[in-house]
This record gives C-alpha cells, structure tokens and sequence, in this order.
C-alpha cells in the first residue's frame, strides 16, 4: 500500500489500521455487535484492501459472536485472549508508586517501553498507539514517575464500562511492583468515576499478567477472546 494512503479509516462498519511496520499488513476493528455488521460490507472491505496490496488482515480482539461472523468469512484463529473482569465488590489497592499523566511529548518513551516489554506481533506503532488512545470517550494514560520511566498503563472508559488497554514495564525493571501500582492507578481512576467493570484482556499464556490481574482482584471471565486472521480469499 502506497504510502500516501491513509494509515486509519473507518468505512463499510469497520475500523482500519494499517501497520507502518509492514504495509501489507491491516488490524481491523468491528464497529458494531456481529447482528449489525453486513457479511457483504465486510467483503466489499477486504477486496478493497487486496487491492491496495494488503496480503494480511488480524481482527482485534473479539467475542464469541464476533468469532463466529468473521469465521465465517474465512479468518482462522490467531490468538486466544483470556479475558478478565475486576468488579469492584472488594477493597482495591492504592498505588504505591508516583505516575505522571503522558503527553504527546512522551510518545517515544512510552513505545519505546512497549516495544521492549511485547513480543512483535503485539508491539504497538504510533498509530496503534493514537487507535488505542482514541478507542473510548475517555482515556487515563500515566507512566511511571520516576527519573527513568519504568512502564505506563492505558485506560479506557465508556460509561461504566472501564477497559485495561495497555499495561508495560520495563524487562531490566519487572518484579518490582511497578505494574501492580500502575493497575491499582488505574482501578482507583475507575471507581471514583462509578465504573462497574473494569475489562482486560492478556495472551492465555501471559502467567505473568494473569498472574497479576487475580491477585489483584479480577476473575477469568469463562468465554476469551480471540484475534483472527485473514491471509487469503474469502
Ligand atoms: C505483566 C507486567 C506488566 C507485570 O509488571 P511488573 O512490574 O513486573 O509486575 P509487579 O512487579 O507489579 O508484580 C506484581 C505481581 O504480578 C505477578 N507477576 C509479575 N511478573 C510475574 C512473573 N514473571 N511470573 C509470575 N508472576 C508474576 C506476581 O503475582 C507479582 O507479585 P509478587 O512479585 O509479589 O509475586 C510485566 O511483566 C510486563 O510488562 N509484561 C509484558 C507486557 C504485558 O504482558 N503486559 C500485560 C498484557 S495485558
């Protein structure tokens, strides 16, 4: 895809990104519930993108309805995403370590952090990173305070839903409670503001996120996620 071509839009109920990493490569994101999505908009959207020289698609993270929609169309399994919800009914830990609200200023620091903590397929470009910051109405980003910026963490709320979109810290800084604080950040954030459920979404072998969220009060919901994958015709 020429370079020239947008990197973002939003047409036929979805919305697209393009990767600047690997310009034959499109992350989709549904719009609307699967009952409003229409298989003929879908596919009038991926001819589309072949033709502009795009050889992969991934969804973003989908429920099971979504799955099945997108399935149908011949996306094959990527990914599973266990996903977890904190519900506000115990006491929530407070963060222990200073944060700092991130400016545009801090845009490389913060994918520079993300880049280092996430395997490539799930590392974050500017405009993954612009996508994730205007995904709901409002959003929370803070990093770690100190001189040396040790992780950030994204949250997203819409009414009373609240989403953990980004969490990272710095591999030669984990294990020192910089996550647990910049998670605790971000559940106080959510329940001064009335949120019900705080949603967030790991890798189903992220022991180390997993591990964190429970101890932290989130429960494993019983049906994941799972990211999709379109590499041929439909
Ligand atoms: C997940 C992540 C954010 C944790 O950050 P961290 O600063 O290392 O976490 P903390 O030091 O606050 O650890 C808090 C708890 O999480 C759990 N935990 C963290 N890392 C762990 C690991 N490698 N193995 C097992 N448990 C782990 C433990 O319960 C830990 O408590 P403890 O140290 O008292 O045993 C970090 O590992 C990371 O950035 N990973 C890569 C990016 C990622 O997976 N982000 C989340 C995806 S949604």
């Amino acid at each position: 895809m020429s370079s020239d071509h947008p990197l973002r839009w939003s047409t036929n109920g979805l919305r697209v990104r393009i990767s600047q990493t690997n310009n034959s490569t499109a992350h989709i994101t549904p719009l609307f519930p699967s009952q409003k999505l229409l298989k003929t908009q879908v596919l009038r959207e991926i001819k589309i993108l072949r033709t502009n020289g795009i050889q992969e698609i991934f969804t973003s993270a989908l429920g099971p309805n979504e799955q099945r929609f997108f399935m149908d169309l011949g996306f094959n399994l990527h990914e599973e995403l266990s996903l977890l919800a904190h519900n506000f009914d115990k006491p929530i830990d407070f963060p222990t370590r200073p944060t700092r609200r991130v400016r545009r200023s801090d845009w490389a620091t913060v994918l520079e952090l993300d880049n280092a903590a996430f395997s490539t397929f799930w590392q974050f470009d500017t405009s993954a990173l612009a996508e994730a910051l205007a995904a709901t109405p409002k959003t929370r980003v803070r990093m770690d305070a100190t001189d040396t910026a040790l992780g950030f963490a994204i949250t997203g709320r819409s009414g009373r839903m609240a989403f953990l979109q980004r969490l990272a810290v710095d591999p030669g800084h984990q294990r020192l409670g910089v996550g647990r604080s910049l998670v605790a950040d971000s559940l106080q954030w959510s329940r001064k503001r009335f949120v019900r459920e705080l949603l967030v979404n790991t890798q189903v072998n992220n022991f180390a996120a997993l591990s964190l969220y429970e101890s932290m009060g989130f429960i494993k919901k019983r049906d994941g996620l799972a990211v999709l994958r379109w590499n041929g015709n439909p």
